[in-house]
């Protein structure tokens, strides 16, 4: 595996070996870091259906925001190159924030409507971080096709989104969010909770299966129904704090009335525990 940090290095890099392998399958894995079994399911995804996988960890100023956890984000390179390593990235792409931003950044990729309603109300801007750092990453790598989780499943939408506006010649491949043995979805936020918060956290994974099972024994039941009865799970641990939990149309995430009309659905959750805002969700088809 080869670890590259500078732009033109990786663009050299895939330019050799384009032309040395004519009709080669890019993959590409863009991360912040701090590796964990989700990102290692992507690199799966990647390895099986592409030729060369590019994994890149950059920890993106731009989509946090005032007080969020920029500065405390977990960070460890040596632990994520060798999980890279073993997962078989071929390139792993680690850009400082000069690289990727030498000067204040005066163009930013806006995607609207999808970005109006759960984390693109709770976070102001941050999904203009997203979608200009995912521009920028598919620009320097030009993969055939980008892996994304599903836990992040508005990031999905957003980046579907913007790809398909933009023309941007790559397929977006979202794969199925991974799981502790409790139901608590995976995540790199999951190392700020306390023994207490993180018993409790799965909450979240009991209030989606919870809103399966309601809305399979009842398609006449509304989306508001059924959230009032999410929110009364969730509420039923006492450190959680909600943040949102929303049904909506997926991937449009336009409000919808009763369950039985509305096609897919996600059940979209942010809730807090102390200073960890956890995020999950479940789509109902
Ligand atoms: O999902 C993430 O880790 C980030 O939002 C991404 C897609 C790498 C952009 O910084």
């Amino acid at each position: 595996m080869k670890v590259i940090r500078s732009i033109a290095e990786l663009r050299n890099a895939l330019k050799e070996e384009r032309a040395a392998r004519p009709g080669l399958a890019v993959g590409f894995v863009p991360t912040m870091g701090y590796l964990h079994e989700g990102h290692a399911s992507l690199l799966k995804a990647a390895r099986q259906s592409c030729d060369t996988v590019v994994l890149s960890i950059f920890v993106n100023p731009l989509q946090f925001g005032p007080g969020e956890d920029y500065e405390t984000y977990p960070r460890d390179e040596q632990r994520d190159l060798a999980v890279a390593e073993a997962e078989g990235a071929d390139y792993a792409f680690l850009p400082s924030v000069a690289e990727m931003y030498p000067s204040p950044t005066k163009t930013k990729v806006t995607v609207g409507q999808v970005t109006e309603r759960l984390c693109g109300a709770s976070r102001p801007g941050h999904f203009d971080g997203v979608a200009t750092v995912v521009t920028k990453l598919l620009n320097i790598v030009q993969p055939d096709r980008a892996f994304f989780g599903m836990k992040d499943a508005q990031q999905v939408a957003v980046i579907q989104q913007m790809t398909l506006d933009l023309n941007l010649p790559v397929e977006i491949v979202p794969c199925p969010t991974l799981r502790e043995a409790d139901g608590l979805a995976r995540s790199s936020r999951n190392v700020y909770l306390s023994e207490e918060e993180r018993k409790q956290a799965v909450v979240l994974y009991e209030a989606l299966s919870l809103a399966r099972s309601l809305a399979e024994a009842d398609r006449q039941m509304t989306a508001e129904e059924l959230k009032r009865h999410i929110e009364a799970k969730i509420s039923s641990a006492p450190l959680a704090r909600i943040d949102y939990a929303e049904v909506l149309a997926y991937p449009s995430l336009e409000p919808v009335g009763k369950l039985a009309e509305a096609g897919r659905v996600i059940v979209a959750l942010a809730v807090k525990f102390g200073r960890t805002r956890l995020i999950d969700n479940m789509i109902l088809e």
